[in-house]
């Protein structure tokens, strides 16, 4: 088995987590989460989304937080920027990279930001342009890799034609979303043995939603296969409010754990992400879905 000494985690719980959340978290409370996200050894953190606040009104308040946190100099921190509005809003308050996002599916592309696909390259490409002229690196996003929840499967192909498409604009890295959690390792493998002779494992990431319960196979066959990028988010959650079925993401604790058991490198403290997550936990008033924070649930009661 292909074993990496290092893995970066890239934590999306404030933009993927509570984009996806019916209750209103006060911004000082996201503001209070990412600053113990950045006490815990994680090195990027997505902190929030310059969508159209109608869009995604649980994010409208994403400047207010990006000028709120206590930024350490060696993290990044990222936001999620449809369009170059959205860029315009991010670079008043100053962030590190911005991450722009597509679909693979001509209909979920659609659905989640009005565009065909077609439609949607001039307006990426106007952001990343901007982006790099402002010195800033850019993440590309492509969702549905796998499946989708209008067309069904989606084949590598479509994934690459996307891929060579944010590559050729200048993206630095892309983050292949399995936005429903319907894939499994066989598909993952077909994915990524179409992908890599073309483009570098290091330019790859992976993002895997947890829907199905096959996110942590994913990852492995992922790293079997020499990604050492994981897209997650604290507590396991996430979700998609423009894909239906969407549920969270893999769990930064969980992954966390798999990592540390596997003497794979991190510079991630469990301690402190479990502080994260319980704090926000209590904010959201339900319990966390992860193995992790079901665990430490327990040994509480059993105190
Ligand atoms: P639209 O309505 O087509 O936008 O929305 P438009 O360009 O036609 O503009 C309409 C009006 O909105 C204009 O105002 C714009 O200025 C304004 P008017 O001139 O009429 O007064 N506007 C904005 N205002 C503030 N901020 C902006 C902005 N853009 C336009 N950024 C748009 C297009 C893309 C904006 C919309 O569809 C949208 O915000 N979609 C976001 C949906 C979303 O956030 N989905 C979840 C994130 S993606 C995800 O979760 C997947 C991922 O995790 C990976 C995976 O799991 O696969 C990343
Ligand atoms: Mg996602």
């Amino acid at each position: 088995m292909h074993i990496p000494k290092h893995v970066v985690l890239k934590e999306v719980g404030p933009r993927d987590g509570l984009q996806n959340e019916k209750a209103t978290i006060l911004t000082a409370d996201k503001v209070a989460l990412i600053d113990l996200l950045s006490a815990s050894g994680l090195s990027y953190i997505e902190v929030s989304s310059f969508v159209h606040p109608k869009w995604i009104p649980q994010l409208a308040d994403a400047a207010e937080v990006l000028a709120t946190i206590k930024r350490q100099q060696d993290i990044t921190y990222a936001a999620l920027i449809p369009n170059k509005r959205g860029l315009e809003r991010a670079l008043t308050v100053g962030i590190d990279e911005a991450s722009v996002f597509m679909s693979a599916s001509e209909s979920h592309n659609k659905n989640n930001i009005n565009k065909s696909i077609h439609e949607t390259y001039p307006v990426l490409r106007e952001v990343v342009e901007e982006a790099k002229r402002e010195g800033l690196r850019v993440r590309g996003y492509i969702s549905t890799v796998i499946g989708c929840p209008y067309e069904g499967a989606i084949a590598p192909q479509k994934v690459r034609e996307v891929a060579d498409a944010l590559f050729t604009m200048g993206v630095d890295e892309i983050s292949l979303g399995d936005t429903i959690g319907v894939g499994v390792p066989t598909q993952v493998e077909a994915l990524l043995a179409h992908l890599l002779p073309h483009y570098a494992a290091d330019t790859l990431a992976m993002h895997f939603h947890d829907t199905r319960g096959t996110a942590m196979a994913n990852v492995v066959k992922s790293m079997e296969m020499g990604i050492t990028t994981f897209d997650s988010a604290i507590g396991g959650l996430g979700g998609c409010p423009y894909a239906k079925g969407a549920s969270g993401n893999v769990a930064t604790e969980d992954l966390l754990y798999l990592f540390d058991e596997m003497n794979i490198h991190t510079g991630v403290q469990m301690d402190r992400v479990l502080a994260a997550a319980s704090f926000i936990e209590q904010k959201l008033t339900k319990p966390l879905n992860s193995k992790q924070m079901e665990i430490k649930r327990h040994q509480e009661v059993e105190q």
